[in-house]
């Protein structure tokens, strides 16, 4: 299993870790947290039960296993404060992959965002063969993701008017793409 330590800029000690069994409870809470949340950034909008999670952890961990998605979670004081995903679509998609990312509030701007993306990516690229392009997709309200995500090389391809609705109010969503320049991927 994939560890590392990372420091954020504020001195703040954690750990990016992929799933384990019994992880279920700990994501649960990270997830949900994000349901009362206005302009969250993410689309989760009803808080998930236990066994729902206990579900979602078993199919992460098969397609793990499938090398059809690398997972990192962020670990802090043995809580979960963040993750990120990449998986791979299928069939003639298979060249493709899809990346998703997210922090807690206490844990943004200080950089963690950039290098769990970059330790996500630099994995699927390494188990994953023969994908060339990841993309993803934020609101357009959403202007510190965007930064970060052109940053990282990623460029815009196109919008989906209306792609959201919280209350009354309408997002548009932006999609973006990295052009991954990949030779020969060694498996991990
Ligand atoms: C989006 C998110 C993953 C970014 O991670 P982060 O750790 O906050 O971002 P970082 O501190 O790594 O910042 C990296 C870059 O993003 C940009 N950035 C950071 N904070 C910013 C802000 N407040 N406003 C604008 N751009 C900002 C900068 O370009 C920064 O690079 P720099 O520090 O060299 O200037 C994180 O804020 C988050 O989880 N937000 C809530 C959920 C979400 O929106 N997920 C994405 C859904 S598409």
């Amino acid at each position: 299993m994939v560890r590392y330590r990372h420091v954020a800029s504020d001195g703040t000690e954690i750990i990016f870790r992929e799933l384990v069994k019994g992880d279920a409870k700990a994501c649960m809470s990270f997830i949900n947290s994000f349901v009362d949340e206005r302009r969250s950034g993410l689309l989760i909008d009803k808080k998930v039960t236990l066994k729902a999670e206990e579900k979602w952890l078993e199919s992460q961990l098969s397609d793990t296993k499938a090398r059809q998605i690398v997972m990192l979670l962020v670990e802090l004081d043995g809580r979960i404060v963040g993750s990120c995903h990449v998986h791979r679509l299928p069939s003639k998609h298979r060249h493709r992959a899809v990346l998703g990312v997210a922090l807690l509030k206490g844990l943004r701007g200080k950089g963690v965002g950039e290098a769990l993306m970059r330790r996500t990516m630099e994995l699927a690229v390494k188990r994953f063969r023969g994908i060339e392009t990841i993309e993803l997709s934020s609101f357009a309200y959403n202007e510190r993701a965007q930064s970060l995500y052109k940053k990282l090389g990623f460029k815009e391809f196109g919008r989906v008017p209306r792609s959201a609705k919280e209350g009354d109010e309408y997002f548009d969503e932006v999609m973006m793409r990295l052009e991954l320049s990949q030779t020969s991927p060694r498996d991990e």
